[in-house]
This record gives structure tokens, sequence and C-alpha cells, in this order.
């Protein structure tokens, strides 16, 4: 078996945030997929042991901030290597709340979609949040930020946490 094939699977990279009460969190993530048109419904992948995991659970939805080409590794950096339990990832980011009460980034993003969690599957280390796509917007027409860029020309790499991380 040739587990390089997972390589060849092609993925976008977001900002999925959650809110608990008045606070908020964020993380980047690659999972995000439309699983239906109709009611459009989408499926994330999270770790049970990021903090935003919690604030998904806890605030029932969460928006996916589609992130531009042109991201710096320092932004990407910041919500995809570091936890919000060190850190008020949102200090000094320019954001505004959803009508569900989740980070809008208003910095780096082509669009924004909003999920109202109606599903979840345990899947051992990560658990599957599904659920309908209740708001959504485009911000302008900026290209977006594909997995393989960010691996190729940004020469990124994906933590343990993430689903897609492979031991060197
Ligand atoms: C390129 C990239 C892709 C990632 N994809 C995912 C993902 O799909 N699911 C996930 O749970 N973590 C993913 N991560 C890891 C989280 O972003 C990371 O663990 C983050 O620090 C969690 O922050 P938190 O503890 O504040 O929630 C990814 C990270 C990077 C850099």
């Amino acid at each position: 078996m040739n587990l390089k094939a997972l390589h060849q699977i092609s993925y976008g990279l977001y900002v999925v945030a959650g809110h608990k009460g008045d606070r908020v969190n964020a993380q980047i993530a690659n999972t995000v997929f439309q699983i239906t048109s109709q009611p459009p419904t989408l499926a994330v992948s999270i770790n049970r042991e990021n903090y935003t995991h919690e604030f998904i659970t806890a605030g029932g939805s969460l928006t996916v901030n589609v992130l531009r080409q042109d991201t710096g590794m320092k932004f990407i950096g910041r919500f995809g290597f570091k936890c919000g339990r060190d850190m008020d990832k949102f200090e000094g980011i320019r954001y505004r709340l959803s009508g569900l009460g989740n980070p809008i980034l208003e910095e780096n993003t082509t669009a924004f979609l909003e999920v109202r969690v109606d599903r979840t599957v345990d899947v051992g280390t990560h658990t599957l949040f599904i659920g309908e796509v209740v708001d959504a917007e485009i911000f302008n027409d900026a290209e977006v930020l594909t997995y393989a860029h960010y691996q190729l020309v940004k020469k990124g790499k994906a933590p343990k946490t993430a689903p897609t991380y492979i031991e060197e």
C-alpha cells in the first residue's frame, strides 16, 4: 500500500471558527467539504484536542472563512500552529460576528459560510461536524488558497493535529 496516494487528494484551506458564550476561537482546517446540495450541507473534521472543538461543540455552529491565496504564513501560523488556550488568536485581527455569534474574518478571506451543526460523527481522534449552510457571502474575487499552493509554493507543513499529518 502506498499511502502517498493520499497526497493526491486536493483541498482548500480555511479558518474554521466557533464561539462559546461571548468568547471566540478559530483554527486552520483543510477538511471542509460539501456533502449535499439540497439542503446545502458541509462537513469538517476537527481534532478533539483542539480548543476550537470545544467552541464548535458549545456553540452548535461554525463559520468557514475561505482564505485568499496571498495570505501570509504568519497569519496561517497563528491560526494553524498555535492554540487558543495559550493566546487570544483574534487580538489585532479584523472580524465581525455572524448572526449565530461566530467570527467572520475581514482580512485574508474571499468568502465565508456559516454552518448550523446538526450531526456529529465520532471518528476517533477527530469529530466530523456536519450541518446546513445558513448564511454565506462572497467578499471579492481574489484567488483562493489551495492546500497544494500552501505546500508547494508557501512550503507550509501540517501539524500533528491535522488529519493530513504524515510522520516524516
Ligand atoms: C495546513 C493545515 C491544515 C490543517 N487542517 C486541520 C483540519 O482539517 N482539522 C484539524 O482538526 N486541524 C487541522 N489543522 C491543525 C489546527 O489548525 C491546529 O491544531 C490549531 O493549532 C488548533 O488551534 P486551537 O487549539 O486554537 O483550536 C491544520 C493545520 C494546518 C497548518
